[in-house]
């Protein structure tokens, strides 16, 4: 199966991007044909500097080499590499309803946060299906806020495929339930654009001092809790063993131990969940031209694949 996704190259990875996506694409890419993409023409539409853009892309393609992509298998590149893809977005919106695009929450969302509304930010959707077409791909691991575009793009192939004639493959969602949403340390959902990260491969002690001052209830230390109601408890259930997740549901339930106690195990655990990778993260900092040379090739070969698509989509349409 080939299995596709991309990822904004819009701040520094955290730990709800690893666990709500990272983790599945590189479990994902043992038993499949991976193909993976920085995506960072996606990542303008929320209106970046050229220099975080430049430093976001490079540090996006670091954090996934130090955490286990496999060059020689996985194909890994940057989306502006590979221009087909937008030739290919034309092609799409051609055949792309209004009211599809106007249905999608994450442009509200976006907007709704400051985002300015322009015409990249409604068309991001189909850019996306786009990305996911070119490469044939049949399965798109995403976290669970993105499930609604991979439906916008099974229809956009399907309109495309009933008006031109079978042309694309239309893929699968692929989402972990059990991890929906990653709690960031303000309680709301961990993201880049609400400064509530806790970054993969941010210095441990800023782990610990983020962590510490995670935002829990006033439940006073003597009295029972409850963890499913508890943030730093949904990001313990992320990085500990089973047994130790068993004896904190029991302390939380009896009473008696504070959140200090759970937020101080929590950051041990964080810190000793990524420490195999930080040296590889370390090393890859000091060789930029060898992370650079994984991305050339990696479009390469991405290319071979989306030219060929895009010249049976232009011909589909008569453009050939
Ligand atoms: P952000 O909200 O930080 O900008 P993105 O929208 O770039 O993150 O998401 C990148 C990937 O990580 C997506 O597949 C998304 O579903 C997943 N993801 C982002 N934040 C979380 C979270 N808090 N919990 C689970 N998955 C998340
Ligand atoms: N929209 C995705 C996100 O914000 C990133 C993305 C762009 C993507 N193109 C894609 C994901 C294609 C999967 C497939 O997370």
């Amino acid at each position: 199966m080939r299995v596709l996704s991309g990822i904004q190259p819009s701040g520094r990875l955290h730990i709800g991007n690893y666990f709500g996506a990272i983790r599945q694409h590189l479990q994902l890419q043992a038993e499949n044909e991976g193909f993976y993409f920085v995506a960072d023409y996606h990542a303008m539409t929320s209106g970046p500097k050229p220099e975080d853009l430049r430093q976001y892309k490079l540090a996006v393609a670091m954090d996934y080499l130090a955490l286990g992509l496999d060059t020689e298998k996985t194909v890994f590149w940057c989306q502006s590499d590979v221009p087909e893809v937008t030739e290919l977005f034309w092609l799409l919106s051609c055949v792309t309803p209004m009211g599809l695009l106007q249905r999608c929450v994450s442009y509200k969302d976006k907007v709704a946060q400051g985002l300015s509304a322009n015409h990249a930010l409604f068309a991001y959707p189909v850019l996306q299906a786009a990305d996911i077409l070119i490469f044939d791909s049949d399965i798109v691991p995403v976290g669970a806020d993105q499930k609604q575009h991979i439906e916008v793009t099974r229809d956009i192939a399907g309109y495309f495929n009933n008006t031109f004639g079978e042309t694309f493959v239309i893929p699968k969602d692929h989402i972990v339930e059990s991890v929906a949403v990653v709690p960031g340390v303000d309680g709301q959902k961990m993201s880049k654009s609400y400064n509530n990260t806790i970054e993969i491969f941010e210095p441990e002690k800023s782990v610990k001092k983020k962590v510490m001052r995670m935002v829990t209830d006033s439940t006073p230390v003597e009295a029972p809790k409850d963890p499913d109601k508890c943030n730093v408890f949904a990001l313990l259930r992320l990085v500990a063993s089973e047994s130790e997740l068993k004896e904190w549901d029991q302390k939380y339930r009896k009473g008696g131990t504070g959140y200090g106690d759970a937020k101080k195990k929590l950051a041990e655990l964080l810190i000793e969940y990524f420490k195999p990778y930080r040296q590889k993260r370390e090393e890859l900092e000091k060789d930029l031209g060898y992370v650079n040379k994984v991305l050339k090739d990696g479009a390469q070969r991405a290319k071979a694949v989306a030219s060929k698509t895009l010249a049976r989509a232009r011909k589909a349409v008569g453009l050939d």
